[in-house]
């Protein structure tokens, strides 16, 4: 009989810049309240980094306290996958950025694109490399600088983000634990609700893109908003019928934090309780493709999470893209 690997998260990571800017501070540089990002968002706080750290540093690091939580050292790591839209540079890559920094010499690496739902998708691929036997250990790294994408004089974009890293590591799992089940979606007719317009080919960086800040994260936060609410619970509900079981299965929720809004909206569709769905974005934001790890870490860390649970990871972002797993944590 065929044996079918399958993957599962064997240790969890995650790394935040230590300054904290908070929503009265921000009440001194863009005409907004307190009151109005904690009603609007949930968002009481976030993390920024300093001027010379770039997403690869935060991926490096959230990515050594996964290797430590599982064991392993860096040279057993077969494949990086950094899932970020904040990367150091065009290229190289940050996956190779940080293979270098955290000397995992064995590695391959590379990045992917997919806005806040980056690290679903760097699930769903490394589960692929797991299943067919190609790769063993696998870094699966969300990791974003977004305050370096924000104009900080636009108060549609600059309350909402922050930045941080967070990292799993996922190996071949007992027979019944690991990812029961994956559902990604794309439509990339929806890929002007939220972007970067200028440093890309279309619109090569230049000073006329540069005093347009077109080089800044521009959104319509209420067609994304109505995107999300929508998604994020469908997704959700999607991965719960492909793994052949019921709503009441499930034990925890770990979405992506970008509203509390969007959040309870999941939350109460999917019958959970508060205490089984993680939420820490009122302590650091929007912080994309980081949201989900960072949360899992953390969910992880606090006893939240245990072994035999069902947990469901689910985002959406931009492209646009969503997407969920069932992981069977063992
Ligand atoms: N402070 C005060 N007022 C503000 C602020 C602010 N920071 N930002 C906007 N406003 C104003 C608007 O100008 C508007 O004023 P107007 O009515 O006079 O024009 C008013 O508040 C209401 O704006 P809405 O857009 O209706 O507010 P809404 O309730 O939709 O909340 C928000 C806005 C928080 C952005 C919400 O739409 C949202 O969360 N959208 C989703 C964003 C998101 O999830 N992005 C994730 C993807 S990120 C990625 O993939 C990188």
């Amino acid at each position: 009989m065929n044996v079918i690997y399958r993957g599962g998260i064997i240790g969890t990571g995650s790394y935040l810049p230590e300054r904290i800017l908070t929503n009265q501070d921000l009440e001194k540089m863009v005409d907004t309240s307190d009151e109005w990002i904690t009603t609007r968002t949930g968002i009481k706080e976030r993390r920024i980094a300093d001027s010379d750290t770039a997403t690869s540093d935060l991926a490096a690091k959230a990515a050594q306290n996964a290797l430590l939580n599982a064991g392993l050292e860096a040279s057993e790591i077969d494949l990086i996958i950094v899932a970020t839209i904040t990367p150091d540079k065009n290229f190289p890559s940050t996956a190779c950025i940080v293979q270098s920094k955290i000397k995992a010499y064995n590695a391959v690496a590379f990045d992917i694109s997919a806005a806040c739902t980056g690290f679903i998708y760097g699930i769903v691929i490394a589960n692929q490399f797991i299943t067919t036997g190609l790769y063993k250990n696998i870094l699966v790294i969300g990791a974003e600088t977004l305050s370096k994408f924000v104009d900080w004089q636009d108060r549609n974009t600059c309350v909402l983000f922050g930045d941080g890293a967070g990292a799993v590591v996922m190996s071949k799992v007992k027979e019944g634990y690991g990812v029961l089940a994956q559902y990604l979606g794309s439509d990339g007719s929806g890929g002007d609700t939220l972007a970067i317009d200028a440093g890309g080919s279309r619109n090569p960086a230049t000073f006329e893109t540069i005093s347009q800040k077109m080089h800044y994260i521009r959104m319509d936060g209420n067609e994304v908003f109505k995107f999300a609410v929508k998604i994020m619970a469908s997704a959700a509900e999607e991965v719960v019928k492909i793994a052949g079981i019921n709503k009441s299965d499930v034990d925890f929720l770990v979405p992506h934090q970008a509203n509390i809004r969007i959040i309870e909206a999941a939350r109460k569709r999917m019958g959970l309780p508060e205490n089984r769905v993680y939420v820490n974005l009122e302590r650091y934001g929007n912080m994309s493709a980081a949201s989900i790890p960072v949360a899992l870490d953390e969910a992880v860390n606090s006893g939240a999470i245990k072994s035999g649970d069902n947990v469901i990871l689910v985002g959406f972002g931009a492209g646009l893209t969503w997407g969920s797993c069932l992981v069977k944590w063992e």
